[in-house]
């Protein structure tokens, strides 16, 4: 496979995308060094899917541009999605499988035929915690489960970048933690570009090499967790860094119509 010759994993510059006159993310310049895991942190709102969907060949700039991999995502759309892997927000594993079958589907997709890909998924389960129960229909896993098989799915072809829509919302913490290792242990067994959007910080925190922090569409900072805080003060948390750069907390963060609609759903459960 042809690589380009590239410094950063993902550049966008001046990246920006309407939706009528509504502007969700506004000329973002973002540079992400390969072989790290990185963060896109913000509240509801603040413009994270909009900007996976560009990078992941989804969704048309308004303007601006986006490298991935080297490749141009309007330009070379194939190019770029022959080397990224995306387990989006919702879920994508089909739960009426088991994840063999998952596996081999996206094994399919991907090209991958005969020894290769029965190694590929024996290797995936195995990494993924899934071997015991490779033969048991997705709809009977835990939400971690489901999570890390969708991991291994995006990862069968072994992309050069993954790249993973709030990973772990909805998890409990324990399955919170076996996702964080999974995504740890990738980056160290294969080098490969790993990027998160998020709006918890501790997993912000605990996980990401870098982070930028993303508030109505624009780009607040961006750094290393430890050195973000440290340019607060001592005592500084990531809660502290986000409000210091968006003049808001997180929760307080989201859009009018994320407010309305999270009330929306808060009233529905009664
Ligand atoms: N297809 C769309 N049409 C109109 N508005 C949209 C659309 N997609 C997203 N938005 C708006 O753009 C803003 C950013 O949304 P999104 O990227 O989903 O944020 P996040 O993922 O950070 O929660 C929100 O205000 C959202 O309502
Ligand atoms: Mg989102």
């Amino acid at each position: 496979m042809v690589h380009a010759v590239t410094e950063f994993a993902i550049e966008t510059k001046g990246l920006t995308r309407n939706f009528g006159s509504f502007c969700a993310l506004d000329h973002l310049n973002l540079q992400i060094p390969s072989q790290c895991i990185f963060g896109l942190l913000g509240p509801n709102g603040a413009g994270k899917t909009t900007l996976i969907k560009m990078l992941t060949t989804l969704l048309a700039p308004s303007s601006g541009a986006a490298t991935v991999a080297g490749f141009d995502v309007v330009s070379q759309p194939v190019e770029v999605r022959r080397r990224i892997g995306y387990v989006p927000q919702m879920l994508s594993a089909d739960g009426a499988l088991t994840a063999i079958e998952n596996l081999t589907l996206s094994a399919s997709l991907y090209g991958l035929r005969g020894a290769v890909r029965k190694q590929r998924i024996d290797d995936a389960l195995q990494f993924s915690g899934l071997m015991a129960a490779a033969d048991h229909l997705v709809k009977t896993y835990s939400g971690g489960m489901i999570r890390r098989l969708e991991i291994a799915q995006a990862t069968l072809h072994q992309p050069e970048i993954l790249v993973l829509d709030e990973p772990t919302i909805g998890l409990d913490p324990v399955a919170r933690r076996t996702v964080w290792d999974r995504l740890k242990a990738l980056k160290a067994s294969t080098g490969m570009t790993i990027l998160i959007t998020t709006h918890d910080m501790e997993e912000a925190d605990f996980l990401c090499d870098e982070l930028a922090i993303l508030h109505q569409g624009q780009l607040g900072v961006i750094g290393a967790p430890a050195m973000l805080k440290q340019q607060i003060g001592p005592e500084a948390t990531l809660s502290d860094v986000f409000v210091a750069h968006s003049g808001v907390t997180l929760e307080e963060g989201g859009h009018y119509s994320d407010i309305r609609l999270t009330r929306g759903t808060a009233k529905r459960l009664g």
